[in-house]
């Protein structure tokens, strides 16, 4: 009877000491918030060994008769809950000083049972071991949890910025194509019309059949004009005959332009090419578009090769040159066409590759359009 009490109040003392332990590093770690968690995770798991020696030091004698075998399975036990913490703390990492602690925590224990025969109490000391590792698993998955969140924020407000600079290049893209636009009118049709007004005046005053003629051709040229201009702010062909007539479209325009040789090939079924809506694919024809000004601007080609295919689900269209290739040497990381085309390919969820073309020779640019899944484009 007397050592059953006995065993229950050393229970209870040891239970007491090591909740109240707990409930001040709780509080400490909420109310504190500029307090090092660390220091607490390690103060309340060597506390474990603490807390059983204060509540079994007034019973010292009687653990030193009776409990030996008690303390050896007690100590088992201890060391197999410092593996299973440690396991279980791995998982975070950093707990390396944890289970340095569990085992410096039991060498002072030993060490005061060989000094001052003072013996730990086993159960009070597995409890505070348990309750010291769960604490300090809590607080380890809970700040795990608390960094996962703030980074995710983070990566969204980066998200957002991008998006930001994205819209504002894109404005400022269409304002600059807006001023080439007025300069074409101006310098083209503004002048033939000039001209024709002028011709018109000459006809009123000495009407002649020559005269007309030259009025009729004037007046179909300045129509040819605007067509070319309103062609290139939305192609025609691109609305009637689709994607891969645009292209071709576009490459034949461009070999008129810089006098290279042609070849396309379309693999890409019809099937395939109606999960582009029109917008998808109006800016997939500008992303053509910027490669083949740039093929005609700086590649000095002899042949420009253009071919729509199909990889693994997302449509490919390749252009390849076998001009002089982009100069090595040359920044071209924040160069504004290519980046106008980057982000003009982000906002259909699709990707723009730069490498060399054939052999080592050329450019060849790769326009690769998921139509796998959803794109948030259009
Ligand atoms: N097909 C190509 N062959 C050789 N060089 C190229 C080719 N495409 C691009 N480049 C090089 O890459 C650079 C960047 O191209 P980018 O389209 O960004 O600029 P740009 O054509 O010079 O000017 P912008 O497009 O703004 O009118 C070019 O200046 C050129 O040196
Ligand atoms: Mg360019």
């Amino acid at each position: 009877m007397f050592m059953k009490d006995l065993m229950q109040q050393q229970i209870i003392q040891a239970g007491i000491a090591t909740l109240i332990i707990t409930i001040i590093s709780v509080l400490a770690v909420n109310l504190m918030p500029g307090l090092d968690r660390d220091i607490l995770i390690r103060f309340v798991v060597a506390m474990g060994g603490n807390t059983s020696q204060i509540s079994s030091q007034n019973n010292a004698i009687y653990w030193i008769s009776v409990s030996g075998l008690i303390n050896i399975i007690g100590f088992g036990v201890f060391a197999f809950a410092s593996i299973w913490a440690a396991l279980k703390l791995a998982v975070i990492g950093r707990s390396f000083v944890l289970v340095q602690l569990f085992v410096l925590s039991l060498i002072t224990q030993w060490l005061v049972w060989q000094s001052f025969n003072i013996i730990c109490h086993p159960i009070g000391c597995i409890a505070a071991v348990f309750l010291g590792s769960f604490f300090g698993y809590y607080l380890r998955s809970n700040e795990k949890l608390r960094l996962e969140r703030q980074a995710q924020y983070y990566e969204l407000m980066i998200r957002n910025k991008e998006l930001q600079e994205t819209r504002l290049s894109l404005v400022k893209q269409d304002e600059v194509e807006r001023r080439i636009l007025a300069a074409d009118l101006h310098d083209q049709v503004l002048n033939d019309m000039k001209q024709l007004v002028h011709r018109f005046d000459n006809y009123v005053n000495s009407p002649s059949s020559e005269e007309a003629d030259r009025i009729r051709k004037l007046t179909s040229q300045v129509m040819g004009e605007i067509r070319e201009v309103m062609d290139s702010l939305c192609p025609s062909v691109l609305e009637h005959l689709g994607l891969p007539a645009a292209i071709e479209d576009c490459l034949r325009k461009g070999s008129e332009r810089a006098g290279f040789k042609i070849r396309f090939k379309n693999n890409i079924d019809l099937s395939q090419l109606e999960k582009l809506s029109l917008v998808e694919q109006s800016l997939v024809y500008r992303l053509v578009q910027e490669t083949i000004t740039n093929i005609c601007k700086h590649a000095e080609a002899k042949i420009v090769k253009a071919q729509l295919q199909n990889q693994n689900g997302s449509i490919v269209v390749s252009v390849i040159d076998d001009g002089k290739g982009i100069d090595k040497g040359k920044d071209i990381s924040n160069s504004r066409g290519l980046r106008y085309m980057r982000l003009r390919a982000d906002l259909i969820g699709a990707r723009v590759n730069w490498r060399e073309g054939e052999n080592g020779k050329g450019t060849c640019v790769e326009i690769i359009i998921n139509t796998a899944s959803d794109n948030n484009g259009a």
